[in-house]
């Protein structure tokens, strides 16, 4: 990254803990976590099982909020916000792509982008948006006429279609087949060079942090490395 310019900070996560608390017992999920990010970056967040990664996306994408600290999304804090103020944050700003798609399976690969945007203020054609992840031809299918990886691009068509700044994406490729995985990488890649988006990519497999320029490692709750890769690898290439 020593050769770009410095990028202005999109959002950035302060000391921030989560505690949940079970009963009697108390799980600290994330116990201090410093982390900007860069406007147009494209991130990975890698950590085993349980470090905390889905916690910290949670975060981010405004699903939850810190027990202490702040997460400041261009100048406001999700960690004050309201429910509702939350809400308008996640529809407004946030992508998200989760590892089982979450699709509605009574309605067609159309259908499911539409419905999405039902309530977005400015969203993508819905055909464009799924034009855009090579689906145009499947607007009519419905999940199960589909493999596993259309069936990501999907729902990467319905996280664009609003048109977020931050495409939030927890374990993409964790139910796909490592080719299928490589493309739907290939497709989130193309997404942020070409539109310019932020894109957060959380995995446990670590040979997929080979094709990010920044690799921010999470342990047990805490960032243990985060370092900047000045020659990643095309997601076509890497071995996982
Ligand atoms: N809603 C919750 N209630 C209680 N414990 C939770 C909850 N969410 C996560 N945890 C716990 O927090 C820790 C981190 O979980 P998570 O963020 O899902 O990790 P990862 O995504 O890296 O696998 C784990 O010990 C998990 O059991
Ligand atoms: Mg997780």
């Amino acid at each position: 990254m020593s050769d770009e310019e410095p990028r202005s900070a999109l959002i950035e996560v302060r000391s921030a803990t989560k505690v949940f608390a079970m009963g009697e017992v108390e799980v600290a999920a994330l116990r201090g976590v410093d982390l900007r990010v860069g406007d147009g970056e494209f991130l990975v967040i890698v950590g085993p099982s349980g470090s905390g990664k889905s916690t910290l996306l949670n975060l981010l994408g405004g699903l939850d909020r810190p027990t202490q600290g702040s997460v400041v999304f261009q100048g406001h804090d999700l960690a004050k916000a309201s429910d509702r103020e939350l809400t308008l944050y996640r529809r407004r700003e946030i992508g998200f792509v989760f590892q089982f798609f979450n699709l509605i399976p009574s309605l067609t690969a159309l259908e499911n982008v539409q419905v999405a945007v039902e309530v977005v203020a400015d969203p993508l054609d819905p055909l464009e948006a799924l034009t855009m992840v090579g689906l145009a031809e499947r607007a009519g299918h419905f999940p199960s006429q589909l493999s596993g990886g259309e069936q990501q691009r999907v729902a990467i068509a319905r996280a664009l279609a609003s048109n977020p700044r931050l495409l939030l994406c927890d374990e993409p490729t964790g139910a796909l087949d490592s080719a299928t995985g490589r493309q739907v990488l290939g497709l989130l890649w193309d997404l942020h060079a070409r539109l310019k988006k932020t894109v957060v990519v959380i995995t446990h497999n670590r040979a997929i942090a080979a094709i990010a320029p920044r690799v921010v490692e999470l342990v047990d709750g805490r960032v243990t490395a985060d370092r900047a890769n000045a020659s990643p690898a095309p997601p076509s290439e890497i071995v996982y």
